[in-house]
């Protein structure tokens, strides 16, 4: 086949301006392999890139494939990557400017990481770009470790909800925002203090914590510096900019810094086979159902990942 499927936008815009395009196959050049993509996920930079809210920051080439991670089959494998890997089951990251949300990718054979039976398909697809997102702030960036206090923010999204599961496992003391809604399946993920920031005011209800996990930024950003005990951390993700109040504060400000890290993803996908973080799904969609899943992710009130197979 010389074609392959994949979901494109050739301006910016809302999701409408995505098409289902037909696009040259990719080849796995030396040190490559290609994956037959089965799932994958949708992700806030995905609809963010697409409107054109980046493009100071991430230039785009149009056409552009949208998405960052999934999971399938390795259904080719360049020189130098051995043939044996030809039908291994693997998630990924992949850089940017590889779009995921086709039929088959290429990507260097390292970023491919086997996942055991025990994960699904969705699963696997859910798990990179969050659980690195999550790795990257708690365990690379505020390294979390045991007694600490942690304030997750937006712990019912995919990055959240991976966060939290992270935290709770290196032994800290969690409390996390969510909607009221959401209190039950913060709380089952394993927080602490599920605060609810549409009913009560995170900056009372919280105080000393150690590492502030800011997921939202603007005013939520600059409330949490009221709640870190002096010496403490806030790590950022968000890719808007926002002022470092940090030496006003005694507290240290970084910037989480996710990249396509497939030793962080090998211990991810360990965590999962031993039972102690699951991605979560929190809703699947066929893989033409691409525009309503960037719509979905765009309301921003996801509980965990949306997910889009192709079987
Ligand atoms: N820089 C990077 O490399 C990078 C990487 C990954 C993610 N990010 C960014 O990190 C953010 C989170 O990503 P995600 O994948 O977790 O998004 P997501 O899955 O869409 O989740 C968004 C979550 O935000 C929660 N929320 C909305 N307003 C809130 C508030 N005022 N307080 C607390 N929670 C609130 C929602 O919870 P409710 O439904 O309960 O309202 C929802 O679960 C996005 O802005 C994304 O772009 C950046």
């Amino acid at each position: 086949m010389s074609d392959i499927a994949a979901i494109q936008f050739s301006a910016y815009g809302g999701p409408d301006v995505l098409s289902m395009n037909r696009i040259a196959a990719p080849v796995a050049r030396a040190g490559e392999v290609v994956v037959e993509v089965h799932a994958a996920s949708v992700n806030p930079i995905d609809w963010k890139v697409r409107a054109g809210l980046l493009r100071n920051i991430i230039p785009v080439a149009f056409p552009m494939t949208t998405g960052r991670d999934g999971a399938g089959i390795i259904s080719a494998a360049g020189d130098g990557v051995s043939p044996d890997r030809i039908g291994q089951r693997v998630c990924f990251l992949a850089s940017r400017g590889v779009g995921t949300f086709a039929e088959r990718i290429a990507l260097p054979a390292a970023l491919a990481v086997p996942i055991p039976d025990a994960l699904t398909t969705p699963e696997a697809a859910a798990l990179p770009l969050g659980g690195l997102s999550a790795w990257a702030a708690l365990v690379s960036a505020a390294p979390v470790t045991a007694g600490m206090k942690v304030l997750i923010h937006a712990g019912a999204g995919g990055v959240g909800s991976m966060a939290i599961q992270l935290a709770r496992h290196r032994g800290a003391y969690v409390a996390a925002t969510c909607s009221a809604a959401n209190v039950d399946f913060v709380k089952s993920l394993g927080a602490d203090l599920p605060i609810a920031y549409d009913r009560d005011d995170f900056s009372k209800a919280i105080a000393d914590v150690d590492v502030v996990f800011d997921t939202l930024g603007g005013d939520v950003h600059r409330k949490s510096y009221g709640v870190l005990r002096k010496g403490g951390t806030m790590v950022c993700l968000v890719a808007a900019p926002f002022e470092d109040e940090g030496a006003a504060h005694g507290v240290t400000v970084k910037v989480a810094q996710v990249l396509p890290d497939p030793d962080a993803l090998t211990r991810l996908v360990e965590l999962v086979a031993a039972g102690i973080v699951k991605p979560i799904v929190g809703k699947t969609l066929a893989f033409g159902d691409f525009a309503e899943a960037h719509r979905l992710s765009e309301r921003g009130h996801g509980r965990g990942k949306i997910v889009v197979t192709r079987r």
